[in-house]
């Protein structure tokens, strides 16, 4: 690139002598690199996607509440596994009704599925109207104010638009509270021109099955929904699926479960993996003498021992709350990591593993493949959710499968929502 000095003009058309601007780069430089993934063969460590245990997971959500429609929550890149074919495969699964977070990601997804209902669950960004009826979005409204916003706009369009309106229950994060619930029951006229597709709320403890604020925000928003013109309702997310049909509505809500965790601990299902990580040990350390592993000297080891360095860090999203915390595994053999997560590498100890299978580029299973993504989460003091949206960018990913069924271990895709649901 190569700067100069020029005059700059702006778009309202103020112009200022003197600045540098930037040429355009021409020629090979700025070809966009066609992929953000590295391939195989150059990355330290390999992600393989499993789409058909995602379409399965679904089956299995959506066949515990068949009396409700099953959509998929594919927000954050739907849970760091890919949006677009994490997408395609919950829509060969039967799924047609897709969560997202951002309107962006509403996007990439409407260019994914031309069919697919698509809502935003992060609400109407004031000027993103145009935005939402350009793409075929529906905007998942969380205040008076974005309610009216999207009134005008149906107004200025001359058309009825398609919306969902979200409750506060007891989350305090997104939706009308109580008074304001209170204001749209008596005042329903705030609704028209509006196609009201769905009322839903969030549930905040439904993995803690004791909670009282299950019942609190399951009460209230049953009360709610008493006073309001009637249109479908969703109130599940993963947990709160197995909470019990009195919660299930007319649409669910998955989004963690479909990617292999296991939200519940107490829920006798268990989902399939998604996801394989796996990485290369890059170098074999002997050690024969006494000597520690790592940053902080946290790790004494005495020997003889064999640790085995990988390419993963917490510059990869494996966190550096793991350190001297958890496992991998060498196929049937578990590896204890030892010493301190650094940034991109993290050392093994695998001396109980035979040689043989233990030298460099050979693969050790970080998450999957035997290491349970809940208590490889538990262990570091976090959630499936953060080590499956943090998933390093410097993997190789590979998708496997279509979500199509395959009559093996799938059951039959359960959509059977009453008619006019989203
Ligand atoms: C409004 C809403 N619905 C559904 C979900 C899916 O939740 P889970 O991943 O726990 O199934 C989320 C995720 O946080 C959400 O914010």
């Amino acid at each position: 690139m190569t700067a100069s000095t020029t005059r700059v003009t702006f778009s309202d058309g103020q112009t200022i002598a003197g600045m540098a601007a930037v040429e355009p780069v021409t020629g090979p430089m700025a070809t966009p690199t066609p992929t953000p993934f590295p391939a195989p063969e150059i990355a330290a460590a390999r992600l393989l996607i499993d789409l058909d245990a995602l379409a399965a997971n679904w089956r299995t959500i959506a066949a515990l509440a068949p009396g409700a429609e099953t959509a998929g929550v594919v927000k954050a890149d739907a849970y760091g596994i890919g949006l677009e074919p994490a997408v395609r495969a919950l829509h060969a699964a039967g799924c047609r009704t897709f969560f997202c977070a951002t309107i962006d990601e509403g996007i990439r997804l409407r260019r994914t599925l031309p069919d697919a209902r698509v809502l935003v669950l992060n609400g109407l960004l004031p000027g993103s109207q145009s935005t939402f009826t350009g793409h075929g979005l529906i905007p998942v409204l969380n205040d008076l104010s974005d309610i009216a916003r999207w009134q005008d706009w149906a107004r200025s369009l001359g058309r009825r638009l398609p919306c969902a309106v979200q409750l506060d229950t007891g989350m305090t994060r997104l939706g009308l509270k109580g008074p304001d619930t209170e204001r749209l029951a008596s005042e329903p006229g705030r609704l028209d021109g509006l196609d009201l597709r769905l009322w839903l709320t969030h549930p905040a403890c439904a993995d803690v099955p004791t909670h009282p604020l299950n019942r609190t925000q399951l009460d209230r928003f049953r009360t709610r929904l008493q006073h309001l013109p009637a249109a479908p309702a969703s109130f599940c997310n993963s947990p709160a699926v197995h909470l019990g049909p009195d919660r299930h509505f007319d649409l669910i809500r998955p989004g963690v479960a479909l990617y292999g965790a296991n939200p519940t601990p107490a829920a006798k299902l268990r989902m399939r993996e998604v996801i394989h990580l796996k990485a290369k040990i890059l170098q074999i350390h002997r050690v024969d003498t006494p000597r520690t592993v790592g940053y902080g000297a946290t790790h004494p080891v005495d020997g003889p021992a064999r640790i085995a360095t990988v390419g993963v860090g917490y510059g990869d999203g494996y966190p550096r709350s793991l350190s001297g915390r958890a496992e991998g595994r060498i196929g049937d053999h578990v590896v204890p990591l030892v010493g301190r997560v650094s940034m991109d590498l993290t050392t093994f100890d695998v001396s109980a593993v035979p040689e043989a299978l233990a030298g460099p580029g050979a693969e050790i299973s970080l998450i999957g493949g035997g290491v349970d993504i809940d208590r490889l989460a538990h262990a570091g003091g976090t959630i499936a959710y953060e080590l499956l949206t943090g998933l390093g960018r410097r993997y190789s990913r590979t998708w496997s499968g279509t979500g199509a069924d395959t009559g093996s271990d799938a059951g039959t895709p359960t959509i059977t929502g009453r008619e006019g649901t989203v």
